[in-house]
């Protein structure tokens, strides 16, 4: 049997770099083996862990899908979203396998059918995130230009798919319209935005890496082929929850940047009492809510690409991840209004109030040993490899 290609995946737990490690496990449990090293085993923030770790296991391909939370200070977005990815970069290129990159629509600014060169010019004023992934992005090219690296960079626009445990971007939002905490629209009327499906998105680089003389040194906008209204989508999500709030009522920017700036005025004085509080990540991308930003996906469209489920779009997903979030967030008791919801609440309501009738259960299921793992049922090299 041909040799398993190896690939490094930075980012494993993450939203993204969680749904590749799945789509390869499911999809090509035979032909790839992807190490997805936490970022205690692999920090982005020590080149030695980059250079240790990955002439250890001398992969065939690394993508990178890290990235520092979006409150970070200076500091530690510069060294994880930037100098982290360089530092692969650069040994990726010493090793002489290709790089893949995730970046985001941060380093654009906004504007309709954006394209891939449309970047924001490299100011102070930008933030930590934004200036960050931006200024990765123009280091990896000059690498390519310069230096022969095989890289390709995949911009991101906003992100909806399962497993984001940090409940983030279009999460957030869903998650802030389940909670009834969004009185009205923080938006103005035909405010147009790419979305990013991400179970599209490690088909793609499987494609990427399978065809490197098309995509290398190449960055891409993966996002869907039609921008979506956001009040559209959150009175969507409203009417699917059957929700009173919000109300079709669209607040003006001043008055929502009003507040914003008066939270951050009482968190200021929160903080003065030895209290941790700080602005919720999101509000500072409140501009954007009231901007557009879409992303062109013509130079994807005209690549060698197929998109494996055109029909796909957010409001096609969204019955199945609200499902999928609301039963997450009621486990976890963040929300507790939608308990109805849930077709395996039995387990929770059993653990709560009878838990002798699990442990019974689990009893009567079977205790002894897996078989399939004892010695005499191992392969020969494995019954060697524990003597
Ligand atoms: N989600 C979106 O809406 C969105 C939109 C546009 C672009 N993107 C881009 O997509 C990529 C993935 O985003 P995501 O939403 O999947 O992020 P995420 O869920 O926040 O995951 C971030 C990942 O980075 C890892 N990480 C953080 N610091 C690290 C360090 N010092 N060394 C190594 N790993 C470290 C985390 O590992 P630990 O948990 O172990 O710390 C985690 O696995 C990023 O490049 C982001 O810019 C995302």
């Amino acid at each position: 049997m041909a040799r398993k290609r190896i690939g490094v995946l930075i980012g494993g737990s993450g939203l993204i770099g969680g749904t590749i490690v799945n789509f390869y496990k499911k999809y090509h449990p035979d032909t790839m083996d992807i190490r997805a090293p936490s970022s205690k085993k692999l920090s982005l923030r020590q080149e030695a862990d980059i250079r240790r770790y990955l002439l250890e296991v001398k992969p065939d391909f690394v993508i990178n899908t890290a990235m520092a939370n979006l409150g970070s200070d200076g500091q530690l977005a510069y060294e994880v979203n930037y100098k982290g990815p360089i530092n692969i970069a650069r040994a990726t290129n010493a090793l002489g396998i290709p790089f893949i990159h995730i970046s985001s629509a941060a380093a654009l600014p906004s504007g309709v059918n954006l394209k891939e060169e449309d970047t924001l010019p490299l100011t102070p004023l930008l933030s930590n995130y934004a200036k960050s992934k931006l200024m990765a992005e123009a280091t990896l090219k000059v690498m390519a230009e310069q230096g022969g690296l095989d890289y390709s960079c995949i911009r991101l626009a906003i992100v909806y798919g399962a497993h984001d445990h940090k409940i983030q971007g279009f999460h957030r939002l869903l998650f802030s319209v389940a909670d009834e905490a969004i009185p009205a629209l923080f938006t103005k009327k035909n405010t147009l935005h790419s979305y990013t499906n991400a179970r599209k998105l490690p088909h793609f680089i499987h494609h990427i890496l399978e065809n490197r003389d098309e995509f290398s040194g190449n960055t891409y906008h993966f996002v869907d082929k039609d921008p979506v209204d956001l009040a559209t989508l959150i009175l969507t999500i409203k009417s699917y929850l059957n929700l009173d709030k919000p109300r079709e009522v669209y607040i003006p920017f001043r008055l929502a940047n009003y507040g914003k700036n008066l939270i951050d005025l009482l968190l200021k004085g929160v903080r003065k009492l030895g209290i941790q509080a700080a602005t919720p990540p999101e509000l500072m991308f409140l501009d954007s809510l009231y901007n557009p930003q879409t992303l062109s996906p013509a130079k994807l469209n005209s690549s060698s690409f197929v998109d494996p489920m055109p029909e796909e779009t957010i409001f096609t997903r969204l019955p199945e991840l609200v499902v999928y979030y609301l039963s997450r967030w009621t486990h976890e008791n963040l929300i507790t209004t939608f308990k109805d919801i849930l077709d395996e609440a039995s387990v929770e309501d059993i653990f709560d109030q009878d838990p002798q009738r699990l442990l019974d259960l689990v009893h009567a299921q079977g205790l002894q040993p897996f078989a399939d793992m004892s010695e005499e049922n191992q392969p020969t090299c494995l019954k060697a490899k524990h003597r």
